[in-house]
Order: structure tokens, then C-alpha cells, then sequence
């Protein structure tokens, strides 16, 4: 009896949320344009700038199968049709598809498809798409349709293919005023652990799941509003079973809290010597070294970190703050920027994690360890890291041998426990101020973490490098 009325609830809600959209849509649907698809009067002016940036994040799709889920009146659809071999577009509002298929409907390679994305009945065949993409829909669905849809696109996409989709996360970005509106504005991390998530058994009895390729705030949006505006790029690729962890998700679940760790950001910036409009690009953990830069030196700043986690929290910080950063999830060992991208490379004890001559760092503080064998105690703790560290020294033949000219090498241990000293004191004196902000967790793991690392520099074994490097002309 009991289960019978959750069904009927659960069938409720389900109607409910469909009603609430398609009124909202049909209300918003009337006089179809590009305003009504942005809803923002800057819409002619935001269009023309971010659609070659969304375009330009898509993997090749030239001669491959593309469906676009909320197609609406085809801002994207012609644009996907010019090197796409077959597009469906797909919307649930007559008049928006109708007003894309008089637009679009020369282009003999796209079908027009009038559905909600939520209807059971899409009638399309497993493995028939490389590519699935959609601008702002996730958010027209509730939490049980947005998972209900993922599970069909994995199931949609042939094994390599990608699903691209970009959503208004925290809240509103546009500047219409509407009475009701029942957008689910989400936190990026709920789509992102949605995603990562989400498998499929094949029948011959191979899982496969969503890597993430790339997640990112729209440019255009920081440019000229906000960083809500956000954008993921996941690919299907084969996994061992749902229980295995990528590094990605080691780093956002084993190391990390939400406690920024230093602040002698600013210290280094000194030396860099910034100028204004400068482009930097920071491994930015939770994003205070961006902020900073951004705010002190008016730099242009991509703050880029493997770990969702952090960049959900600069997201977070970054709410109501001016300045022009664009944060990203990526590994830098795999993100092809064009050459001569940045004027500065900041990185702050994140090469550890990986080979060092994957990255051409320009500044780079990192931790390093004494020469010779490491006691035991330390070792595991450098297993347990995964870590893969250097003696100072070491590291900076490392650079050399990378390529990198004037490489200058330093052992910053002194000064590295300086700050530890300094932020411990100053972390205990604010203990019920710290954890009301953040956790007694969160509290006791960074004092302890900060303790532990004063003791292994006492013991002579952790070391800090300080490095400044330059890339031959
Ligand atoms: C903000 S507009 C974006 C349209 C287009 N992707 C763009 O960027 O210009 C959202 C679109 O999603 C469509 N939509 C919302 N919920 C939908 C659903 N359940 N099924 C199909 N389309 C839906 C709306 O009709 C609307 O055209």
C-alpha cells in the first residue's frame, strides 16, 4: 500500500515538473528569437561572441552522427549541420522547432523533431550518436529527469563519442523578469558527480563511462556578467566497473578539503612582476591565487585544477566578486592551449602530482624532499599522496632538462615553515570563527596537516623548492 502511493507521488511530481516547464516555455515561446532563447536583452550582442566559444569546445564532429537535445529555434543547430553528417534537433515547443526548420530546413541533412527529452518514447536506437549536445536543458529538468536522461545518453553515444551540455548553475545570469520560474539553478558539482556516476553494461557484458574531458565557465559570461554559466564535455570510454576510481576522483575525494591551504600569494606575484591585461594561466586550487591577481593586478586569469572540488569552491567564492577569471576542471598534462596562450604560468605545489616534464612552468613552487632514502613514515606518506617528489636540486635539472633556460633553483624550506608557523597561529587564535565557516573536519585537518609538515621539515626530510624558469626565445 505504502509503495503504491510513493509510485503515485513520484508519478505526480513527474507531472507536476512537466507542466511547470512546458507552461514556462510556452509562455517564453511565443514570439520566437534570440532574446527568448537567452532571455536577456543583451542577447544579439552575447550570441554573437559565445557561440563560436561554445562551438569552438566541441571534439571534431565533421561527418559524425550529432543529436541536439532543446534545439529551440537552431541559434547551434545550422552552425552543427554545416559539418555534422546527420543532426536531430529536438524541442518540445512546436512553434521554437517549427521556427528552426524554417530557418534550417534547406540543410537536407538535419530532422526536426518536435519531443520532450523526458518522453519515454524518443524512438532512438542504442550506439546511433557521436556526439549529443544541449545548451541550457538540464536545467529545465528536475533532479529525477536529469538522471533519467543521462542513463539514455551514455546508452545513446557509441563508444569514443561525447555529450557537451552547458547550464546556469547558482543562479540566474539573465536580465528578463518572469513571475514564475522553475529553472533548477544546481551547484556544478551536482551534474559533475551525476556524470561520473553514470555507467553502462553493454550486453557482451563491458561497462563504459563518462571521462571528463573538459569543464568550464562560458567565457563570454565572465566577460560580460558572471562565471555561472557552465560547460562540461564528458566522452564514453570503456571502465573497469563501477567501483574503480580515476585520479580525478582521488583528488576530489581522498586529499582535499575546503580550506584554501596559504596565502603568500602575494609574495610571488611581487616577483613576477605583472602588468595589467596580462594572461596567466594558475593551477588554482580553490582560485584565491586568481582572485588575487585578477583583483590586485587586473591579469586576465585562467585558473585551471583536475580536481572538481576546488573549482567548484572558486566558483563558489567567485560569486559577486568583478573580475575576469575563467575557471576550468582540466588536467594540464592533456589541455592543448595555442602557443603563446599566456604571458605567465603560475603554479603552486601541483607539479608534485605529476612529471614535471609535461608543464612549462615559469614560476613554480613545489614540495620537494631531502636527498637519499626516505624513512619510512615519509615514504608512505608520499605513497599515500601519490606523490612523485624531488630534492630541490633535482628538480631543478629537471627544468633544465625540460628545455627551460635560466632556471633557478631554491630551497624555500625556511620560509615555507615560516608560513606554516604563522598560519597555525593564526588558524588556532580564529578556531571557532574558521569552523563556523567552514568544519571542525575541516579544522582539524588542515591544523594537523600543518603540524605533520612542520614535523617532517623538522625531521629534515620535506622540503619546499622555490624555482623561476624561462622559456628560451
Ligand atoms: C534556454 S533555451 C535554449 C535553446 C538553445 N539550446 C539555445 O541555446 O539557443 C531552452 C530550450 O530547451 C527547450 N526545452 C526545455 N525543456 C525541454 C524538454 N523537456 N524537452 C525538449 N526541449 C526542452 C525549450 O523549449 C527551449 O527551446
Amino acid at each position: 500500500m505504502a509503495i503504491r502511493q510513493d509510485t503515485k507521488n513520484f508519478v505526480a511530481s513527474l507531472l507536476a515538473e512537466r507542466t511547470l516547464q512546458s507552461n514556462y516555455w510556452k509562455e517564453h515561446s511565443v514570439n520566437p528569437s534570440v532574446e527568448t532563447m537567452m532571455l536577456d536583452s543583451q542577447a544579439p550582442k552575447l550570441d554573437l561572441e559565445e557561440r563560436p566559444e561554445i562551438l569552438s569546445l566541441l571534439p571534431p564532429y565533421k561527418g559524425k552522427d550529432v543529436i541536439e537535445l532543446g534545439a529551440g529555434i537552431g541559434r547551434f543547430t545550422g552552425d552543427l549541420a554545416k559539418s555534422a553528417g546527420h543532426v536531430l534537433a529536438m524541442d518540445f515547443m512546436e512553434n521554437l522547432i517549427k521556427k528552426n526548420e524554417d530557418v534550417h530546413g534547406h540543410m537536407n541533412n538535419i530532422d526536426f523533431k518536435c519531443a520532450d527529452v523526458t518522453s519515454p518514447q524518443l524512438d532512438i536506437s542504442s550506439a546511433s550518436a557521436d556526439l549529443v549536445f544541449s545548451n541550457w536543458l538540464l536545467m529545465s529538468l528536475s533532479d529525477e529527469e536529469v538522471e533519467g536522461l543521462t542513463s539514455r545518453i551514455i546508452e545513446w553515444l557509441r563508444p569514443g563519442g561525447f555529450i557537451f551540455f552547458r547550464e546556469s548553475c547558482f543562479h540566474h545570469s539573465c536580465d528578463n523578469k518572469w513571475k514564475n520560474n522553475p529553472t533548477h539553478y544546481r551547484q556544478p558539482s551536482y551534474y559533475t558527480q551525476l556524470f561520473e556516476q553514470t555507467h553502462i553494461q553493454e550486453e557482451d557484458g563491458s561497462y563504459y563511462e563518462f571521462e571528463l574531458v573538459e569543464r568550464k565557465c562560458v567565457g563570454t559570461y565572465v566577460r560580460n556578467k558572471n562565471q555561472n554559466q557552465v560547460c562540461w564535455l564528458w566522452k564514453k570510454v570503456p571502465s573497469l566497473g563501477p567501483e574503480v576510481k580515476s585520479f580525478q576522483q582521488f583528488l576530489d575525494t581522498q586529499q582535499y578539503t575546503a580550506t584554501e591551504i596559504m596565502q603568500t600569494t602575494k609574495e610571488f606575484a611581487n616577483m613576477l612582476d605583472l602588468k595589467p591585461g596580462q594572461r596567466v594561466l594558475v593551477g588554482c586550487g580553490i582560485g584565491g591565487s586568481d582572485f588575487y591577481m585578477s583583483e590586485e593586478y587586473d591579469a586576465e586569469v585562467v585558473g585551471i585544477d583536475l580536481s572538481v572540488n576546488m573549482i567548484s569552491f572558486a566558483l563558489e567564492r567567485s560569486i559577486g566578486r568583478k573580475c575576469a577569471i575563467e575557471f576550468e576542471v582540466g588536467d594540464c598534462t592533456k589541455i592543448n592551449y595555442p602557443e603563446a596562450s599566456f604571458d605567465v604560468i603560475y603554479s603552486r605545489d601541483t607539479i608534485l602530482h605529476i612529471q614535471v616534464s609535461h608543464c612549462p612552468p615559469f614560476f613554480i613552487s613545489d614540495y620537494c624532499r631531502a636527498p637519499g632514502t626516505p624513512s619510512e613514515q615519509f615514504a608512505s606518506y608520499i605513497k599515500q599522496r601519490n606523490y612523485d617528489l624531488h630534492s630541490v636540486q633535482t628538480y631543478g635539472q629537471m627544468l633544465q632538462r625540460s628545455g627551460f633556460i635560466k632556471v633557478h633553483a631554491e630551497d624555500g624550506t625556511d620560509q615555507f615553515v615560516e608560513v606554516l608557523k604563522r598560519e597555525l597561529s593564526a588558524t588556532e587564535q580564529e578556531r571557532d570563527k574558521f569552523i563556523e565557516e567552514f568544519s571542525e573536519d575541516d579544522y582539524n585537518y588542515i591544523v594537523n596537516g600543518w603540524k605533520s609538515k612542520l614535523e617532517r621539515c623538522a625531521n629534515d626530510e620535506q622540503k619546499w623548492g622555490l624555482f623561476v624558469a624561462h622559456k628560451p626565445l
